[in-house]
């Protein structure tokens, strides 16, 4: 079924920043919506005219798969218009600041803006200074809203419930903005949250969040129903936080024997991509019948939707329906 926008109340926000601020309620909000736009994806015309007439920007400004070709097919299921602007492609090369570009694709009438940067905050300082709905799609070490989202919707679908489910967050905690937005995520939908990793790479006083620290991997898969992997972001790391790429694997990698020999039966992996085969992952798990790794993916079209439709910036006027505006 798709969503009935009579009966749709929308977030009373007006940007998506962080999950941090999200109650719990506007997740489960995000979430319910996205199940109603997977229908729409299995469609052979897999489009509806709910955001005709509206303006996407992309800002990308740094790389990007998955997020950036998934709100861009978001916007297009939806009959969205968009615009892209990359760093290596934009008048930023020149000296103009994110503000001023972003101001000035406003200035064409945009309804939302899609931003990813390397300074957390980023898409904050846009949120305030521009009329748009901002939609952050990574800020930094800082937040990944849209991720956890889709990996909270990748839960569901496989567990039918959050409360009391046993996560184990693998790998470079420290500079993963995926971590931060699914760890509050996971903790307000009542989910129990671990972590592993070298020392190097979890952040201090990260049991702050409510969050069971472990540095050994063997002892901390037991009894786990979900082991979501992370990948080291070297492109975040000021210098080598850990002796070598082999004592790396040896120590954290999430092989066939180490899930056999410590893991629960029905353990289920996720990661949110791109996957270094071999280093954090094996390929025979990345690509296993445990993995959730490509569902994760498939989610995010419909989550992303959830969340254009959900935001001030796809309101319907109805004068502009009726062809009044
Ligand atoms: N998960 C994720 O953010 O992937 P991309 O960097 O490819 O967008």
């Amino acid at each position: 079924m798709c969503p009935d926008s009579s009966e749709i109340e929308g977030l009373k926000r007006k940007d998506l920043l962080g999950v941090l601020e999200l109650e719990k309620e506007e997740i489960e909000l995000i979430l319910n919506t996205a199940v109603s736009f997977k229908e729409i994806l299995e469609r052979p015309i897999k489009v509806v005219p709910y955001l005709r007439g509206k303006t996407v920007a992309f800002l990308f400004f740094e790389p990007s798969t998955r997020t950036l070709n998934s709100f861009s097919l978001a916007a297009r299921r939806l009959s969205c218009d968009s615009v892209s602007v990359s760093a290596s492609s934009s008048s930023v090369l020149k000296g103009e600041t994110l503000l001023d570009t972003a101001k000035n694709l406003e200035a064409m009438k945009l309804n939302f803006v899609v931003v990813r940067h390397s300074s957390p905050g980023a898409p904050h300082i846009l949120a305030k200074n521009l009329t748009s709905s901002v939609i952050n799609a990574g800020d930094g070490s800082h937040e990944h809203p849209t991720q956890a989202l889709l990996d909270l919707l990748t839960i569901k679908e496989h567990f039918a419930k959050f409360e009391g489910l046993k996560v184990l967050i693998v790998g470079d905690i420290e500079h993963s903005r995926v971590a931060r937005s699914d760890i509050w995520g996971m903790k307000k939908l009542g989910m129990d949250v671990s972590v592993c990793g070298p020392p190097t790479l979890i952040p201090r006083d990260i049991e702050k969040m409510g969050v069971r620290v472990y540095y050994n991997l063997k002892e901390a898969i037991e009894n786990k129903d979900i082991i979501y992997v992370l990948r080291i972001q070297k492109e975040r790391q000021k210098r080598g936080l850990f002796p070598s790429t082999r004592e790396y694997i040896n120590l954290y990698s999430i092989t066939e024997e180490v899930l056999e020999k410590y893991a629960r039966r029905d353990v289920v992996i996720m990661h949110p991509g791109p996957v270094n085969r071999g280093i954090e992952i094996v390929p025979s798990v990345a690509d296993g019948t445990r993995s959730l790794i490509l569902p994760q993916v498939t989610n995010g079209v419909a989550v992303r939707m959830a969340c254009f439709y959900l935001l001030p910036g796809g309101k319907r006027d109805k004068r502009e329906e009726r062809g009044e505006g």
